[in-house]
């Protein structure tokens, strides 16, 4: 199964090309589902097809899902949601706000997760095309894995406490509510479905990020923070979508400013993403609705190409052990003034960058290693480790050889 995810600033057309994407993916005979992670759905206007919460069909080989949080919240998320109101009223929350309180930011991220992982398990599709969020939120849904571990960790941690304390103290609290063991077993559940969506987010065979963006200052900016933190994440940022360009054609005078201003911004974005593979799309004469005009659409940007392909199976991270030293080096590209710090915690290293931080379990090369220090090179960020014994665990002739993989 492929996952294809489009992100980018508001408004420059992540909507429009996902939809674009997966009719061009369903025409070709890809069992193909487009899902709008988006709270403020647009999909469905865009395409001109009424959508919902549930998978609903829009052409041969072509579903679609507007993530609807309240019939996540009423189906997947009961026993949790229930637990939590009746905990949050038992410390004396009236019984309405409790239930408010009970819904966590992230559990629509969840959901849109979960709906990936269960077409992976179901085989049920071969193409995933999702239509995201503006930037903010969608960097927040996509480290979510990475940080609902720790928030897993701390939970249950919270949860074994209260057990603990309930039993000591059997009999005389009962204001607080006792998790059910199908609480228990729901947040062990979580925690390993996350980690699954997380193996198939990151594997460049699987998932690849596509940036999309205008010709215009704000919006590039914006893309190359961005990719800074989904490279920091572990996506592939496998390609770049320019989007709204305007034609060399217009002649009147108005337009001769913007046109110039557009040639400097195109060149930019040349230099700083290159060399990612770059599809185009012209600004059209009216906005882009309804299956026609997409299908237009994914003609300008792909010909005859096949948009579900994975142009680019760069992992972010990759981990090298050579001579008497174990490197890992994670691609960052445009880190400019931002603070970068990083330090282990047992088999954990964390690196922080600007307000984004992202916990790396190291593999066993690494684990416990003394962390010797880190270099820039360009856009790739690379950590050394005191150098180990595996070369010499592995037998003769192993030592040495610089061994690239995938990172965990
Ligand atoms: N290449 C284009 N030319 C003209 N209008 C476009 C183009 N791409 C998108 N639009 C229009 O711009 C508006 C915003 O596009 P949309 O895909 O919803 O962006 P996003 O999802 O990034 O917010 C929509 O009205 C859409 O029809
Ligand atoms: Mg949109």
């Amino acid at each position: 199964m492929r996952v294809i995810i489009y992100t980018g600033k508001g408004g420059v057309g992540k909507t429009s090309v996902a939809a674009a994407t997966a009719l061009r993916s369903a025409a070709l005979g890809h069992r193909t589902v487009v899902i709008s992670t988006d709270a403020a759905h647009s999909l469905s206007d865009s395409l001109e097809v009424p959508l919902s919460g549930t998978l609903q069909r829009i052409a041969k080989n072509l579903d679609g899902l507007e993530i609807d949080i309240q019939l996540e919240l009423e189906t997947r998320w009961k026993e949790i949601q229930s637990y939590f109101s009746d905990f949050l009223a038992s410390q004396g929350m009236d019984g309405v706000s409790a239930k408010e309180m009970a819904v966590f930011p992230g559990m629509e991220l969840m959901s849109a997760l979960f709906h990936v992982e269960e077409f992976h398990k179901s085989k049920k599709y071969d193409v995933v095309v999702m239509d995201t969020a503006p930037t903010a939120d969608t960097l927040r849904l996509l480290a979510f894995p990475d940080i609902a571990n720790w928030y897993f960790d701390h939970l249950f941690h919270m949860v074994k406490n209260v057990l603990k304390i309930a039993r000591v103290t059997v009999g005389r609290i009962v204001s607080t509510p006792l998790p059910s063991d199908k609480f228990l077993e729901d947040l062990e559940q979580l925690r390993e479905r996350l980690r699954y969506v997380r193996d198939l987010l990151t594997d460049p065979e699987v998932t690849s990020v596509r940036l999309v963006v205008n010709p215009e200052k704000m919006v590039i900016s914006e893309t190359q923070r961005a990719y800074t933190y989904l490279c920091m994440y572990g996506y592939t940022v496998e390609s770049i979508v320019i989007n709204r360009v305007m034609s060399e054609d217009i002649t009147d005078p108005f337009f001769a400013e913007k046109l110039e201003e557009q040639r400097k911004h195109l060149k930019s974005i040349d230099e700083m993403f290159s060399p990612l593979k770059t599809f185009r799309a012209g600004l059209m004469p009216r906005e882009v609705l309804g299956k026609a005009a997409l299908e237009r659409l994914a003609e300008e940007l792909f010909g005859k190409d096949d948009p579900t392909k994975a142009y680019s199976l760069e992992s972010p991270m990759r981990i090298e052990s050579g001579d008497g030293e174990n490197t890992l080096a994670v691609k960052l590209p445009f880190v400019m003034d931002q603070k970068l710090e990083l330090y282990t915690r047992k088999d954990v290293l964390v690196l922080q960058l600007g307000a984004f931080k992202k916990s790396i379990i190291l593999p066993y090369a690494l684990a416990g290693k003394e962390l010797l220090g880190a270099d820039m090179d360009g856009t790739w960020l690379t950590i050394r480790f005191e150098g180990e014994e595996i070369g010499r665990k592995k037998g003769k002739g192993s030592r040495g050889r610089k061994e690239a993989r995938k990172a965990p």
